[in-house]
């Protein structure tokens, strides 16, 4: 099969497409055909060795195992081992791979359950909202994840007034929406020229942050989620109310099946949905990792692994 292998850390030109063998499901395994994966941050900061702790996982001198990235995919299951109980062949999916990765490549397979513990390095897969594409059910497990886990970590509820930094990226998108859902009044922080899409998600208030130092204003919140990471909690004690808490991207909640089941009724519902910037072919990753690596993108960036699937 067709897949993206690291072959190096750096520049995306180390994404090289080469010719793999294609798994074959072990006996609580699926075998999905990957329609879309994703151009997340995070596979882009394994290849860039962003922390170094990326080399103790994947490799010290050079990623070792024919690495493959892609944290999120989507597709269909081709074949399910004999002791699977939960899928079946012809079943729409997405997943998270979770750092056994894979995502850039015609096929996976995944575990239909994994034991506790293990979920981080094996992944989570669930049936794809219906009223997704591909493309866009692709960019949802780790981001919309993250977010979640992270609202639920501070507790989120209904009233509260939370700050949101980084409010028109990939967690930021997903952030707004959640805190919505639970009730809270969103301030989002972004550029100007987010301003409409985050407005359009359910922002309450906008600032721009190449206008305004969000750590300088006077109004007080209970939450502010910095998503993006430009801050530190001893900048924002001042607009934090006394019982108020500062979150970041820090000790992420381990994240369970029930979590991505939750997220798949919720955007079966139209509370959420992602934003997606771009879609490029599996063949134009390096472009994809380039612009993923600008800082800039808006929601998130879909990979076309098979463009003209038919079912
Ligand atoms: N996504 C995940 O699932 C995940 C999981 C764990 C950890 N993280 C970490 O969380 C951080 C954010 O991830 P992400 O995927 O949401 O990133 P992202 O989508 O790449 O964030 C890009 C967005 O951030 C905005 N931005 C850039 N500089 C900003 C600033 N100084 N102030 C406010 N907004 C700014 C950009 O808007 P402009 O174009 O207007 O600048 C752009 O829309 C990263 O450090 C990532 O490693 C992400």
């Amino acid at each position: 099969m067709k897949a993206v292998i690291c072959t190096n850390y750096g520049v995306p030109e180390v994404l090289k497409i080469k010719e793999v063998e294609k798994p074959k499901p072990r006996n609580n395994e699926i075998l999905i055909k990957i329609i879309a994966t994703s151009a997340h941050i995070g596979d882009t900061r394994i290849r860039r060795v962003d922390p170094f702790l990326v080399r103790l996982v994947f490799g010290l001198f050079k990623p070792k195992n024919n690495l493959i990235l892609g944290l999120e995919v989507s597709g269909v299951i081709e074949s399910v081992g004999k002791d699977v109980t939960l899928f079946m062949k012809g079943d729409e999916v997405f997943a998270f791979t979770g750092f056994n990765l894979g995502g850039y490549a015609e096929y996976i397979c995944l575990p239909e359950r994994v034991k506790y513990g293990e979920r981080e390095r094996k992944g989570l897969v669930a049936i794809k909202p219906k009223n997704l594409s591909y493309e866009e059910a692709s960019v949802i497990p780790a981001g919309a994840l993250t977010a979640l886990k992270n609202l639920q970590k501070v507790n989120i509820k209904d009233g509260q007034k939370i700050l949101i930094n980084g409010a028109s990226g990939s967690l930021g998108t997903y952030a707004i929406q959640l805190a919505k859902y639970f009730g809270a009044e969103v301030t989002a922080v972004c550029s100007a020229k987010n301003f409409e899409m985050v407005k359009s998600i359910g922002a309450d208030k906008v600032i721009d942050y190449e206008e305004e130092d969000f750590t300088k204003i006077g109004t007080k919140y209970d939450i502010v989620y910095d998503a993006v990471m430009k801050s530190k909690h001893s900048q924002c004690k001042k607009i934090l109310t006394p019982s108020g808490v500062f979150l970041n991207n820090n000790n992420i909640p381990k994240i369970k099946e029930e979590d991505l089941f939750f997220l798949k009724d919720l955007v079966e519902q139209n509370k959420l949905k992602p934003i997606i910037d771009k879609i490029y072919s599996l063949d134009e990753i390096v472009e994809a990792h380039r612009y993923v690596d600008t800082g800039h993108k808006r929601g998130n960036v879909s990979i076309q692994v098979a463009k003209d699937y038919v079912p």
